[in-house]
């Protein structure tokens, strides 16, 4: 089976820092992968290679196939930054124009928006739940609301790969408990799903690999059930003590 991912070798470093060492890992379609790793570990670094927002310079990686810094078919992945929430309140953006953003790569800043990207909208905001939050300002929704209206834009250009980085961060459990039920809901319907979290417990039921990233170790991939029987008590021992 073709993976749609396969991260190879890649080495990385910051001028002063070596953070990511010969990391290899490749997932396939249909996949729910979660990255974990202490602070640091360069988990949003990684990302960032994939999504070629850094240029990779050691190693390679493919996404269907194609070397990804050839890779033109921008709408088809979407990327959920790390505190991508935290409008100032009067950010004078509304819902449904924020998610309407996520349609520019494939159809150009407002150029061809017409009926069907707005339906295409709309569908994203049901999908997430938001629909009836359209026309409040960003800013004046609640962080769990505002990585909802993330995940509404992410998933409008109907990608075929969904990143994202730390989504529950700042919210509180019940909010991450339902942001991470939505995704595994959206993994069911067919997105493949690359997430860093720190945020175990409420992933683990929906997600099926675990990418492990440790400072001066290689990093280790895992079947969730295999990392589950393994690891789960060794890792929040660890996470209790920093
Ligand atoms: N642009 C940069 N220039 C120099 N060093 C950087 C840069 N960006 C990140 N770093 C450093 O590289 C290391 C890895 O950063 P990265 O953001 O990838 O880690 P992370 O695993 O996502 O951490 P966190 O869990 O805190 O989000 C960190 O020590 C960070 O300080
Ligand atoms: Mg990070």
């Amino acid at each position: 089976m073709l993976m749609i991912l396969e991260v190879k070798n890649v080495s990385f470093d910051y001028p002063d820092k070596n953070i990511l060492k010969d990391v290899s890992f490749g997932i396939e379609k249909g996949d729910f992968l979660c990255i974990l790793g202490s602070n640091g570990t360069g988990k949003s670094t990684l990302l960032k290679l994939i999504l070629n927002i850094l240029k990779l310079r050691r190693g390679e990686i493919f996404i269907n196939g194609i070397p990804s810094h050839k890779y033109k078919n921008r709408g088809s992945i979407s990327y959920v930054s790390q505190k991508a929430t935290g409008f100032n309140q009067d950010f004078p953006a509304t819902v449904y124009e924020v998610v309407s953003a996520g349609l520019y790569p494939s159809c150009g800043f407002m150029r061809f928006f017409g009926k069907r990207e707005k339906l295409k909208v709309y569908k994203a905001l049901k999908k997430v739940g938001i629909y009836n939050l359209r026309n409040r300002l960003v800013g004046r929704l609640s962080g769990g609301q505002q990585q909802r209206v993330f995940i509404a834009k992410a998933i409008v250009s109907e990608p075929d790969i969904i990143i994202l980085d730390e989504p529950t961060v700042g919210v509180d459990v019940n909010a991450a408990d339902s942001i991470c039920c939505l995704l595994g809901d959206l993994n069911l319907q067919g997105y493949t799903i690359i997430m860093v979290t720190h945020d175990l417990s409420s992933v683990i039921h929906h997600s099926n690999k675990i990418l492990m990233l440790t400072e001066n170790e290689p990093c280790i991939m895992y079947d969730t059930e295999d990392f589950l029987k393994q690891n789960i008590s060794a890792y929040y021992h660890h996470h209790r003590e920093v």
